[in-house]
């Protein structure tokens, strides 16, 4: 499927272009509507608008950001635009994890050669603040990798935006988000090593973690995940469904969506207490925390002094790894299908994705099933 180039006929190889994340975009139903939840719930800023007013004619796109974190929210002004299939198709949902690069051009040309799809050659976007240069290359179901190169351009977003007339802040306590933590991917069951070859083969990423079905599987929720990254910044998880006595979490989503695709984000805090406390003021709804989990994970991890109560009453999970801890929890879908949602990260040393607590916390769910009579 994939041919190397012969050793030394390339420079580099994608991942060592990437600098980091530069957006995610969500292509949605209302962008208006969705760009007020980002920034009254989770205390986003809308920092630049794009549509008929800045004379762009088939769209409606707002850039929201909080600390390094740039999301863009999308949706379509007529019936025959692709993102209005792409809504009917998948519900509102993660199009594009676009990806900074130090060159555009040479990215793409270098993810092709090692055989990536091409879904748009490089394309430079020009105002009075400079030059923007992407390219875009297929990934997993109908997302999207755009590399954005932005180093000669000093306006906000892109060209065609604006930072006028835009929506003010909604009232709220300080969220304290900071960076994309890691962006996870659901694919379909047997498809999870064809995905790891891709961005390892392809686009040069390394395997950082395996988790096998064993390790995150009861007898109800089994997933099998593989996590790649850049080897600096970009993160990414991939999960396929495992077999278990009941559907996995990872098949009601593929369901739902349609096709593989974005599961969640996972956002960055140094302050998860202060960042919960002021995300459940503004009204977000995360999952829910069994009682069990408590007693389980206190045992487990007795000797980390932890503000054990505020943890539980907020219903922050806790997870360690060799290099450390980490404490996180996980949001309710932001969306209407069953599809993606966020979580919210604070790693104190941990390099891992939490997942003792995947067991830990399906365990304790189940076991408060079965005193209900319902498992
Ligand atoms: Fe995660």
């Amino acid at each position: 499927m994939t041919t190397l180039a012969p050793a030394g006929t390339e420079a580099h190889t994608p991942a060592q272009l990437i600098q980091g994340w530069d957006h995610l975009e969500l292509w949605v139903g209302n962008a208006r509507a969705a760009a007020g939840f980002l920034a009254s719930a989770f205390g986003f800023t809308v920092t630049a608008y794009a549509g008929p007013e800045t004379g762009v004619r088939d769209r409606a796109s707002y850039v929201l950001e909080q600390g390094e974190i740039r999301l863009v929210v999308t949706a379509a002004l007529s019936p025959d635009s692709p993102i209005a299939a792409h809504v009917r198709a998948h519900g509102d949902g993660v199009r594009d994890v676009a990806l900074a690069v130090s060159q555009a051009g040479e990215v793409y040309e270098a993810a092709l050669g090692r055989g990536a799809m091409g879904l748009r050659p490089p394309w430079t976007e020009r105002d009075e603040s400079g030059t923007i240069r992407r390219s875009t290359i297929a990934t997993y179901g109908d997302t999207q990798h755009t590399f954005v190169e932005r180093d000669r351009y000093t306006g906000s977003f892109a060209p065609g935006f604006t930072t006028e007339g835009l929506p003010p802040a909604p009232v709220g306590p300080e969220v304290g988000l900071q960076r994309i933590d890691h962006v996870v991917a659901n694919v379909e069951q047997g498809s999870l090593d064809g995905w790891v070859d891709f961005y390892r083969r392809v686009l040069g990423f390394d395997q950082l973690v395996h988790i096998g079905d064993d390790q995150i599987s009861t007898e109800y929720s089994a997933l099998m995940s593989t996590v790649v990254w850049d080897g600096s910044k970009v993160v990414l998880p991939l999960n396929e469904p495992a077999e278990g006595l009941h559907r996995s979490q990872i098949e009601e989503y593929l369901d739902a969506y349609g096709s593989p695709g974005v599961q969640h984000v996972a956002l960055r805090t140094e302050d998860i207490v202060a960042t919960v406390r002021a995300l459940r003021a503004r009204g977000v709804r995360f999952l829910s925390v069994p009682p069990a989990y408590y007693d389980d994970v206190r045992r487990r991890l007795a000797d980390l002094s932890l503000p054990w109560d505020e943890l539980r009453a907020l219903g922050v999970l806790v997870d360690r790894d060799e290099d450390g801890y980490l404490l996180q929890i996980f949001t309710e879908t932001v969306t209407d299908r069953p599809t993606l949602f966020l979580e919210i990260i604070q790693r104190e040393g941990a390099r891992g994705f939490g997942a003792g607590n995947f067991k830990a916390l399906f365990e304790a769910i189940e076991r408060e099933q079965a005193r209900r009579g319902n498992l």
